[in-house]
């Protein structure tokens, strides 16, 4: 394993901003990850998982510690039946390129998934999602280092505890695990509507006859192109803020004033309303402020132009929440996670 000294951040996240970190290192194997934690505990050194850093914000202080990066490959068929394979997944798979092997094989599941950046490891932590399918709704189970045992666990979905954009990887046991594998049961069925509603109407639009899971993968990349900046392109971290869960008298009250305001029920009793129709309606499209800007195709993400560091994103993720509070008396959150010092 090659230790690398004082890198910068920036061109490990695809929002590109932030400080360096005092050591990285890249591991290959459930062994290097063993090792690296041992090693990192005798230093007493804190470690920081890294994958494609499509969903990290950095800071601008150096992390006095390790970035982590999950490089661990594989892709393998662990279970098979009439209806289902069960494939294992490296956690450093670039999850894109998984998608696409799935559909290849025409298994179901995850093709409305498609084009999400970042690696197979960093699915489950924020519970990724698109299009109608989440990975909770795949997911069997995933090895993972655990630091807090020094032991390499098998932890099932539900004790993932997962719901809308979280998981216990972010939450309750955040920094405890590193993920080394997922393992996700896929379908052989081809897809069936409903379809998620964009997808829908680009069915529609397109006259589109017969729809299989090329089909769809194909949809979702071009309604994504539409809608999202390519990281390789425009700095950014996807969606910057979470959709609000709200209950149901604030809806209510909402909708006295707002009648075409879009909601989701959720299935414990809340409502999903879009965060990108509350910044938009606020009127912040295109708002730029601080070298950084409300992407004008999409108000949820924010992308960098020239920001100087993390202050300038601090500043401008401020005046959004505040005017979005002031307006709807919604307190709106950061999606991406933040590594923390
Ligand atoms: N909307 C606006 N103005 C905007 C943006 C959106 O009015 O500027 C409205 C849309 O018209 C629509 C609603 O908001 O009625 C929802 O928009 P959309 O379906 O595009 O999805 P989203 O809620 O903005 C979520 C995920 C995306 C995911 C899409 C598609 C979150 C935080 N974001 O976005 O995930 O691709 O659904 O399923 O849940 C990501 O997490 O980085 C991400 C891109």
């Amino acid at each position: 394993m090659d230790v690398m000294t004082n890198v910068p951040l920036k061109q490990y996240t695809t929002m590109k901003l932030g400080g360096e970190t005092r050591y990285m290192v890249a591991v290959n194997s459930a062994s290097d990850v063993v090792t690296l934690y041992r090693n990192a505990r005798k230093e007493n050194l804190p470690i920081f998982v890294l994958g494609g850093g499509s969903n990290v914000i950095t800071r601008d202080e150096t992390f006095e510690g390790i970035i982590l990066l999950n490089k661990i490959e594989g892709f393998e068929v662990v279970a098979d039946n009439d209806d289902t394979t069960d494939i294992k997944i490296g956690a450093g798979e670039v999850w894109d390129e998984v998608v696409e092997r799935a559909v290849g094989l025409g298994l179901q599941g995850i093709e409305a998934m498609s084009g999400i950046p970042g690696t197979a490891g960093a699915a489950p932590v924020q519970n990724v999602g698109a299009y109608g399918q989440e990975i909770a709704d795949t997911l069997v189970s995933l090895e993972a280092y655990d630091s807090k045992t020094d032991s390499i666990v098998t932890i099932s979905a539900d004790e993932c505890d997962f719901s809308y954009r979280n998981s216990i990887f972010r939450d309750s046991q955040k920094g405890r695990y590193c993920i080394l594998n997922i393992t996700l049961r896929l379908n052989k069925a081809e897809p069936r509507p409903p379809f998620y509603a964009s997808l829908q109407k680009y069915i529609e639009d397109n006259d589109i006859r017969e729809v299989n899971l090329s089909v769809i993968r194909v949809a979702v990349l071009n309604i994504r192109s539409e809608k999202l900046p390519d990281p390789a392109e425009i700095p950014s971290a996807g969606s910057f803020f979470k959709n609000a869960l709200i209950e149901k008298w604030q809806l209510e009250q909402l909708q006295k004033e707002y009648s075409d305001v879009p909601n989701y029920a959720m299935s414990d009793g809340r409502y999903k309303v879009p965060t990108g129709w509350l910044i938009d309606r606020a009127g912040l499209k295109g708002f730029a402020s601080h070298g950084m800007r409300v992407y004008e195709k999409n108000a949820l993400v924010l992308v960098n132009e020239s920001a100087t560091g993390y202050g300038d994103l601090a500043a401008i993720r401020e005046q959004i929440i505040q005017t979005v509070y002031d307006k709807f008396g919604i307190r709106i959150e950061q999606e991406p996670l933040e590594l923390s010092l």
